[in-house]
């Protein structure tokens, strides 16, 4: 079988099974006209556009299968009010096909550099891409510990939980750490995942390299009693894939009114000094794909032909594209009049 080679824009992927993993919570099974390979670093994840209302919508997903094998595995949980996440729940049906861009992402397996002993810590759907992880760790007979602490509400509300177990039971380097919200499971711990928790589920923690995804309350939590319980930082790894918060600014002439240019696409206007670029040049038509919105996939990358930004992330960028203008509009702020180009 040959590997999938990702175009420079969107490719087109097929979903060939797509199921429930709780009562708010799909997988889909991807695949190319040709049964490729993909290859990916596990961790990463791909951004997904669907057409709705005649306009491509991008959302990031990260994936939970393993590098190497003909599909890609998303998995997708129902969000209040999510646009992209709500429609492939809703209305996306096995033999429908939709845009997908290259697989990215620095959290991953590969670049963060693991010691022998893991732990991998996650809540409700942030489990995808420490799964790809033990997937691959497993599937690959890979001599790792791994300690995969995981909080959800109920068993039901668990993704992959059957698959959990069966690891659990059929790998003696893989231990399973379940950590249940309501009470009534008794043959699981219960109770919110905190320091004293941490340290009675994972008494090794300092040990082991931690990848850590979920909400951001969650991460924030994990991060700060991981930092108490004194494991070296150089081995803690989280994905950051959490909208960016524009820098507050408190000049006195933080607000006011700028020009914003685009010149191939006919826009100018006045906006709001302080506006996210990315923002300004959706609800100007401009067909720009935002993905991520985190600053990490690159997809927004434009040109700042005149004109200041501010960053928030150059995550991406080279120093040479930083040198020419480029920027990542999801993470841009416009500071003065500005004129933009796509290319
Ligand atoms: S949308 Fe991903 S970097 Fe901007």
């Amino acid at each position: 079988m040959t590997q999938f080679i990702w175009p420079t824009t969107a490719a087109q992927l097929r979903c060939d099974k797509k199921w429930l993993e709780t009562d708010d919570t799909i997988s889909l099974q991807l695949s190319s006209d040709n049964n490729n390979t993909f290859d990916f670093k596990p961790g990463q994840f791909i951004s997904v556009g669907v057409e709705l209302n005649g306009k491509m919508e991008y959302r990031a997903y990260s994936i939970s299968s393993v590098p190497q094998q003909d599909f890609l595995q998303l998995t997708i949980k129902r969000v209040e009010g999510g646009k992209v996440s709500n429609y492939l729940i809703d209305k996306f049906n096995e033999g429908d096909s939709l845009s997908v861009l290259a697989p990215t992402g620095p959290f991953n397996s590969v670049d963060c550099s693991a010691k022998p002993k893991i732990a991998l810590l996650s809540a409700g759907c942030g489990i995808t891409p420490v799964m790809s992880m033990a997937r691959t760790w497993l599937a690959n007979k890979t001599n790792v510990d791994i300690t995969f602490i995981h909080m959800a509400r109920s068993p039901e509300h668990t993704i992959y939980f059957d698959e959990l177990q069966y690891l659990n039971q059929h790998h003696d380097n893989f231990s399973l750490q379940l950590l249940l919200k309501e009470p009534q499971y008794t043959d699981f711990p219960q109770g919110r995942l905190d320091q004293k928790w941490l340290t009675t589920l994972c008494p090794d923690l300092t040990e082991r390299t931690v990848f850590l995804c979920g909400p951001m309350n969650f991460m924030q939590d994990m991060k700060t009693y991981v930092e108490a319980i004194g494991l070296d930082m150089a081995h803690f790894f989280q994905e950051s894939f959490t909208p960016i918060e524009p820098e507050t600014n408190d000049s006195a002439d933080a607000s006011g009114v700028v020009q914003f240019e685009v010149p191939a696409f006919g826009v100018s206007k006045e906006i709001d000094k302080g506006a996210t670029l990315a923002d300004v040049l959706e609800d100007s038509g401009v067909p720009i794909i935002i993905a991520c919105r985190s600053g990490i996939c690159g997809s927004c990358k434009c040109k700042v032909t005149k004109g200041e930004v501010s960053r928030t992330s150059t995550e991406t960028l080279t120093e040479e594209e930083l040198a020419q203008g480029y920027t990542l509009a999801c993470s841009s702020q416009v500071q003065s009049n500005v004129e933009v180009s796509l290319v």
